[in-house]
């Protein structure tokens, strides 16, 4: 495998034009909701960076703590020859502790991001700290089909989608991605970290930092219609809300108006009642007989699992059957 980074797409990112219309879309519906795509702007990535140091946020350190200590086991789960495919691939923290687990002329690493300045950055890091590592960057939406490099002969294609990330997606579109993966994965697998259903408390202060920093994460969103797309909308006007709903086993995220207002967007003009608030993202939480009960649906055969002592973040090993 060639070494070094090969970009196969251009270095952009999600498009304005594309916000624009979904922002259009999501003021226009009742209740008002966005895709939570777009929080991934280079502020937005750099704040769900800080998120995942924040001492309530126990995702990503129960996650990484858990990478650390099985990466010899999940790696064992790959095969000898690997490209190594991760979803949404943001910083490239986790994947070095797998990458660290397979020999380096052995693996093909295809990371796919839709923030093509930070999969950059996180890239040229990489490259740098693996010398010898091939890299091919995809710069997509990696919940469309997007046009995966082909697959090394006498590799496997393998998924990893770390972070619970599936959880911010509708049961239906978790379900579409795992359909999609399944496909483009068949004859590999996928490693999947999931958030388990818990003390609703430990979630409540996991979306409700006390240094504010998910508020801003939260608030990203209309900073970026407001120097993105010249949305106007009074300063002070909305607020971070975040809670459990136990019927739908899941975190919301809302930004809410704290009085009437208006928001305006290419000359069209969106009102807010006082409490009515955009819903920016859900974050599922599940267990993991549920989860893999919805993976096989989507044609995985379920396989190990790797799981902390409390039980509140597990990684599971799912294989995706050959097509037949
Ligand atoms: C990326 N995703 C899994 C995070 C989550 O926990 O749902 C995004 C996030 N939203 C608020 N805090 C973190």
């Amino acid at each position: 495998m060639k070494p070094g980074i090969e970009w196969r797409q251009p270095r952009a990112s999600a498009d304005s034009e594309q916000f624009a219309a979904d922002l259009r879309a999501a003021l226009s519906r009742s209740p008002k909701a966005i895709s939570p795509k777009y929080f991934y702007d280079e502020t937005g990535s750099r704040l769900f960076e800080q998120i995942c140091e924040l001492p309530e946020y126990y995702p990503t350190r129960t996650e990484l703590a858990l990478l650390q200590t099985h990466a010899d086991d999940m790696a064992a789960q790959f095969g000898a020859g690997v490209q190594l495919v991760e979803y949404g691939a943001g910083a490239l923290r986790k994947v070095r502790l797998l990458l660290d687990s397979i020999p380096r002329d052995s693996v093909q690493f295809v990371p796919v991001d839709i923030s093509g300045s930070h999969l950059l950055a996180a890239c040229d890091g990489l490259a740098a700290d693996y010398p010898g590592l091939a890299i091919q960057p995809l710069v997509a939406d990696f919940t469309r089909p997007h046009g995966l490099p082909p697959c090394p002969a006498g590799s496997r294609r393998v998924g990893f989608f770390p972070g619970s990330s599936i959880g911010n997606f509708t049961p239906a579109e978790a379900d579409a991605f795992l359909r999609l993966a399944a496909s483009e994965l068949a004859g590999g697998g996928l490693l999947i970290g999931i958030d388990l259903v818990k003390d609703q408390q430990v979630l409540h202060a996991a979306y409700n930092d006390v240094a504010g920093v998910t508020a801003a994460f939260n608030l990203n969103v209309l900073a970026r219609a407001r120097h993105e797309l010249g949305a106007e909308f009074p300063a002070d006007g909305f607020e971070h809300l975040a809670f459990y709903n136990p019927a739908y086993r899941r975190i919301e995220m809302h930004l809410r108006a704290s009085r009437p207002l208006e928001l305006q967007l290419d000359g069209e003009v969106y009102a807010f009642h006082e409490g009515e608030t955009l819903h920016t993202e859900h974050s599922h939480k599940y267990t993991v007989e549920g989860f893999q009960a919805m993976a096989a649906r989507a044609g995985f055969r379920p396989g190990k699992v790797w799981t902390d002592e409390n039980r509140w973040f597990a990684v599971l090993w799912l294989e995706a059957q050959r097509a037949a």
